[in-house]
């Protein structure tokens, strides 16, 4: 799988977004380090806080199918599911990542239809608070 099909994978899944509210349609795809990929959107909510973003669910979606080795993640993102430009992880969506991913877990923010831009989840997340940090309690 390369970079650029795994933006695809991201942008049909932004296809299936549930954003009645926002409008914001978002999609992710997870690749493993075994090649699968699980996709990912964001599903809102009438009640507002038990929406979900499209990066957790992909990564909830992997992590609960027995997946937690990961190699890349591809996000989009759009008002009406149109990519104007990186539409990147929030703030809680990089936490749940470095629970999994390394520091150097490439993010690619796809930004056109031909289009994307790679990050590093460190650059996303300095100094993120992971599972080192309670390494006993694993
Ligand atoms: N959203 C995501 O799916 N991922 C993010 O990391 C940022 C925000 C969704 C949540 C909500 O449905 C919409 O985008 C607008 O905030």
């Amino acid at each position: 799988m390369t970079e650029r099909e795994l933006c695809a994978a991201a942008v049909a899944a932004m296809a299936r977004a549930y954003a009645p509210y926002s409008g914001y349609q978002v999609g992710a795809a997870l690749l493993t380090k075994a090649g699968g990929v699980y996709a990912g959107c964001n599903i809102e909510n009438a009640s507002y806080t038990p929406t979900v973003c499209a990066e957790r669910t992909a990564v909830f979606k992997a992590v609960s199918e027995g997946e937690r080795d990961f190699a890349m993640l591809a996000v989009c993102g759009g008002r009406g599911g149109e990519i104007a430009g990186a539409f990147p992880p929030c703030g809680v969506c990089r936490q749940v990542l470095a629970e999994f991913c390394p520091p150097e877990f490439p993010v690619l923010l796809v930004t056109g239809k031909e289009s994307y831009r790679k990050y590093t989840l460190a650059e996303l997340l300095p100094m993120g608070f992971g599972p080192s940090y309670i390494a006993s309690e694993k």
